[in-house]
């Protein structure tokens, strides 16, 4: 079985599990990047990401390849912001959800305190499904590597084999 992981990801903790997913699944990653990137510290990252989040934006991203054909499994990956996904994932999900229609969807999201258990619900709608096949929660796991997050990313590979 083939599997795309899409993921964005700003301070890198989200690339680091998608990595670690991808190590375990020789999945593929793309790892979306939008055209006018979002602030990485300060507190312009929280203002412009979070309002970003808040008010829904689709920004525009900067090409990538993804050929749904070859897959039959996605994995999504996103930073929590605001208890949202973040925007970048929400554009590709609108410029893909025909082409995604029929796969084994599943999602992680990386936050540092919570909040994915209401972004995951959106998430689903947007893809216009009830359930995802594997779902994962990781607590910042580049900056605060632990083995409970290893763990936790091998029980998720498992369920998606
Ligand atoms: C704009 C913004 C909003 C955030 N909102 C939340 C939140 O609602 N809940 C949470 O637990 N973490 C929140 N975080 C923290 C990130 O989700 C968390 O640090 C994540 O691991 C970062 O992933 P990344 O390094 O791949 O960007 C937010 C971070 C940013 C930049």
């Amino acid at each position: 079985m083939s599997t795309a992981i899409v993921y964005y990801s700003l301070n890198g903790n989200t690339d680091y599990a998608a990595k670690e997913i991808a190590k375990r699944l020789s999945a593929d990653c793309i790892r979306l990047e939008p055209e006018k990137a979002y602030p990485t510290s300060g507190f312009a990252k929280f203002f412009k990401g979070g309002g970003s989040a808040v008010i829904g934006e689709k920004p525009a991203l900067k090409p990538y390849t993804f050929d749904a054909a070859a897959y039959d499994t996605v994995v999504f990956g996103f930073p929590v912001w605001a208890a949202r996904v973040t925007p970048p994932l929400r554009t590709f999900v609108e410029d893909q959800k025909t082409a995604l229609a029929g796969k084994r969807i599943a999602a992680f999201a990386c936050q540092s305190g919570n909040g994915a258990q209401k972004a995951f619900p959106k998430l689903k709608e947007a893809l216009g499904i009830t359930d995802f096949v594997a779902e994962l929660v990781l607590i910042d796991p580049k900056d605060k590597p632990s083995d409970d997050n290893a763990g936790k990313i091998d029980a998720f590979c498992e369920t998606l084999k």
